[in-house]
């Protein structure tokens, strides 16, 4: 009896919040990027990433506080080619706290746009909420002529606090497009519409203020996710090899070397790899190394047991997931289990 009066009171409350017209609240993460860059000139191509803070980011923005009641905090201030382990550890862990101990409804991140994609999946598996996380960046410094930022950033706001978002798992906000975190890539090195979603394409758009879905995602993420990174503070070690003909071994024998926990292979068509790297990955895998093969093709599936004999060797095919996704999921996977039955079962689920 006493639990029904404590949810008629915080229903009552959230009933009333709404009727006064209380907007959403939503935290902004800042964690550098082109998006808080700054150039030599407003025309000047050359800039630095991660120069401007998150309040800058947010007073160019006033048109969101029609959206949302918003507050930012900033993480770390870095071009996301300098992502690491330890800022997505911490990065996990403030969105949880955010979203579940501190009440807010969504989170928007600024993140560099080189590796925002990773730091996606890697939220899209840790994140512990239903809530809206949402990554914004840009492709122009924030003093360039028709910087993109702005618009990203007040975008993301508005998928944010959008009723529909609920429940899609973690997205990338970018050019008025909205794309989920499984299948997100940057494909361009300079253009303004750099990020696509791979076969099954955008999740939806945002336009007047609001989040409009195409689709929803078919894979396991955020409250679905087994993968918990609460009390972790190290991820396995997982090396990404490029595969080329005429390839050399020697990077996948220096990861081996270095006692690396799983090999990623960026294969070349299906997933394939050169004889004499072939060698050095069936004895890295006998030595408890799990071998993943990926392809360097941008799109189409790395099939199971197709030219490479994966049950023979213990390998794990990556099906959907280009080399840099495979690696994020393989690190968090060895978190769990080195088995590589259990580690393919989870390829097919997220
Ligand atoms: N240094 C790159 C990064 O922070 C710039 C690219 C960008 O953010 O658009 O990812």
């Amino acid at each position: 009896m006493k639990h029904l009066k404590s949810t008629l009171l915080l229903l009552a409350a959230v009933v009333v919040s709404v009727s006064l017209g209380a907007k959403p609240r939503v935290r902004i993460i800042a964690t550098g990027g082109t998006i808080a860059g700054v150039s030599a000139t407003s025309a000047s191509s050359a800039y630095t990433a991660g120069q401007v803070g998150i309040q800058t980011l947010i007073d160019a923005v006033p048109q969101m506080l029609y959206l949302a009641d918003v507050s930012g905090e900033q993480l770390v201030n870095i071009g996301s080619q300098d992502m690491n382990d330890e800022v997505w550890l911490k990065l996990a862990k403030r969105v949880n706290e955010i979203l579940n101990v501190e009440g807010y409804d969504a989170v928007v991140i600024t993140h560099g746009t080189d590796t925002m994609e990773e730091t996606a999946y890697f939220l899209n598996l840790t994140v512990k909420s239903d809530k809206p996380v949402i990554l914004a960046g840009s492709m122009r410094p924030s003093t360039a002529i028709s910087a993109d930022g702005p618009a990203n950033l007040y975008n993301a706001v508005a998928a944010a606090v959008s009723p529909a978002s609920k429940g899609m798992g973690v997205l990338c906000c970018m050019n008025n497009q909205l794309l989920d975190a499984k299948t997100v890539i940057k494909t361009h090195t300079i253009d303004c519409d750099t990020f696509e979603g791979g076969p099954s394409g955008i999740i939806g758009y945002v336009y007047n203020g609001e989040a409009h879905y195409l689709q929803t995602p078919n894979n396991r993420h955020t409250v679905n996710s087994v993968f918990d990174v609460s009390k972790l503070d190290r991820l396995p070690k997982v090396g990404i090899v490029y595969g080329y003909a005429n390839a050399s071994p020697l990077p996948m024998q220096a990861f081996v070397d270095a006692k690396f926990e799983g090999i990623v292979l960026a294969g070349v068509g299906d997933g394939n790899f050169y004889k004499d790297v072939f060698d050095v990955a069936v004895k890295a895998q006998d030595q408890g190394i799990q071998i993943v093969r990926s392809s360097r093709c941008p799109t189409g599936p790395i099939c199971l047991n197709s030219e490479v004999d994966d049950a023979k060797y213990h390998f794990v095919a990556a099906l959907d997931l280009n080399p840099q996704k495979a690696r994020v999921l393989l690190m968090l996977a060895l978190t769990r289990t080195h088995d590589w039955q259990e580690i393919q079962q989870y390829y097919k689920e997220y």
